[in-house]
């Protein structure tokens, strides 16, 4: 998901920080420090969903904990790294774009330049051949093997590669940098074996393979040493997480184990299947209001002969049914889904279908994308019949059927006070920008030493994207001081901000 999200990339973010995990920390002594004794560099541009994102964080601990420094950008940096996204056509090309610059400027021959994630191993090592400035492409599944491939390539190696999918193995680091300074990711199952017949996913990171519930809430217990107070647990299909410890937690206990963490605040999980969402999800966050008021339940089309093209494995009255029985739950949660329009023999009847789907649940965000023929998909053995130009009149009908609703939606907030944790402040329009637990974006006149901070806001105004509001209560809450933090560099990131992105898959 997540094309559509709101930036907030000149915001002014409090530091990144550094979350050792417990055990033996790696020496970063020799192997990451030049011949003259100074700390090597490194910088990733990081494309795609949160889980992208996140496991940027990891790969960033794990050259940090060799002694790499990371900088602000790729001119200054030894290693450049490029976490690559191809869940649809163009983001996969992206990538490519970005080596093609870096050759016409020239500014690659000293610099190892590596390449990771998903089109990383939808490519493998065609890659070198592709772009010959690149030593290493590693695909999710094999970063475990990053240690190894980084001693390969300090000992000299020119091309090294991580291409294994087959794998039972989390990637686990030593030391995570987490670059948004309010809410922490927390990957609970890596890997898809849905195989949803459009979606590249499980050819690109693997078959699944779940976090146990001790490390999980090992890690939650550390993130709230370390200042956090907002978790977010990520998957590609976070609610088909199996606990593989004895104690073999379902879903919704383990939500309610990290929801019980002393000191976390909110927590949120994505991306969720309708067809593993069941009502005990939804008993579990009526009783706990740490876990928000929001879920997210990619439909991707509301025709059920789609849905069965699609092998979704559901019809869209049993995705009615779910989401009817989240709306009708003690408090009010807050829908949004993935939409893709245009697939293989989507017809206009159909198309309304989905429309229809908008309507009847009265989302608060949709991301909608057009049908992409992914590499190796079931898809592509049918014929994709919707001509580019029709699916993008149907992406334009339908993301403007939903700009009304959620304006709507939003104006009927209008004089509510609503509680922000605020995640940004722009110096500029001394604007500050938070979300409250239903995940909406609320703009209200605020300071630089507001973020990190859960205050009340009267919203006062509505637009389909987010609210605007005035601070009702000034005293606000103290931020807990993070425990461990580090130097402000940041770690790029093409996705901007702390606001933007979405898990893939589902
Ligand atoms: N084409 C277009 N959109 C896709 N998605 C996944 N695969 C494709 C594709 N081949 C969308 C789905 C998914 C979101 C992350 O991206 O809606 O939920």
């Amino acid at each position: 998901m997540g094309t559509e999200l709101v930036q907030i990339s000149s915001s002014v973010p409090a530091q990144p920080r550094e979350c050792p995990e417990p055990g033996p920390r790696a020496n970063p002594g020799s192997l990451g420090t030049s011949a003259e004794g100074s700390a090597k560099t490194f910088y990733i541009e990081t494309f795609g969903c949160q889980m992208n994102v996140h496991d940027s964080e990891k790969v960033a601990g794990v050259l940090m904990s060799r002694g790499y420094q990371p900088v602000g950008s790729h001119e200054e940096a030894e290693i450049v790294l490029y976490n690559t996204c191809s869940i649809r056509e163009k983001a996969a090309q992206k990538v490519f774009s970005r080596l093609g610059a870096f050759k016409k400027r020239g500014s690659g021959a000293a610099k190892v330049i590596g390449v990771l994630g998903c089109v990383a191993q939808q490519e493998g090592e065609r890659f070198f051949e592709r772009a010959p400035q690149v030593s290493l492409v590693c695909g999710s599944a094999s970063y475990t093997k990053l240690p190894e491939l980084l001693d390969q390539l300090e000992s000299g190696r020119r091309r090294v590669s991580g291409l294994d999918l087959d794998t039972d193995e989390c990637f686990e680091t030593e030391l995570t940098r987490r670059d948004n300074p309010c809410r922490a990711y927390l990957t609970i199952i890596e890997g898809c074996d849905q195989r949803c017949s459009f979606c590249v996913v499980p050819m690109t990171r693997g078959p699944e393979r779940s976090r146990s519930s001790h490390k999980i809430l090992e890690e939650c217990r550390r993130l709230v040493d370390g200042g956090f107070t907002e978790i977010q647990l990520l998957g590609q299909i976070v609610n088909a997480w199996q606990d593989p410890a004895p104690q073999g937690l379902s879903f919704a206990e383990l939500l309610v184990r990290v929801a019980e963490v002393p000191g976390l605040r909110r927590v949120r999980f994505t991306t969720s299947h309708p067809r593993y969402f069941t009502t005990d999800i939804i008993r579990a966050i009526e009783a706990n209001p740490t876990l928000c008021d929001q879920v997210h339940l990619p439909a991707q089309s509301g025709s059920t002969s789609v849905l069965a093209r699609m092998l979704r494995r559901y019809t869209r009255e049993e995705y009615l049914e779910k989401t009817h029985c989240i709306q009708s739950a003690r408090r009010a949660i807050s829908l949004s889904t993935d939409i893709i329009v245009g697939f293989c023999g989507e017809t206009q009847e159909d198309f309304e279908q989905t429309l229809s789907l908008l309507e009847e649940v009265q989302f608060d965000q949709v991301f909608s994308f057009k049908y992409s023929p992914r590499p190796r998909t079931a898809a592509l053995g049918l014929e994709d019949t919707v001509p580019d130009e029709e699916k993008g009149r149907r992406l334009a009908e339908l993301q403007e059927v939903q700009r009304r609703i959620q304006l709507r939606r939003y104006q009927a907030l209008v004089g509510q006070d609503v509680e922000v944790l605020v995640e940004g402040y722009q110096p500029r329009t001394g604007q500050a920008v938070g979300r409250t637990t239903s995940n909406r974006v609320v703009n209200f006149s605020g300071s630089p030493e507001d973020v990190g901070r859960y205050l009340t806001v009267r919203v006062t105004s509505a637009g389909p994207n987010s609210l605007v509001g005035e601070c009702t209560d000034r005293k606000g809450d103290s931020r807990p001081v993070p425990r461990a933090r580090i130097g402000a560099l940041p770690i790029g990131d093409s996705s901007g901000s702390a606001l933007s992105g979405g898990a893939h898959g589902n």
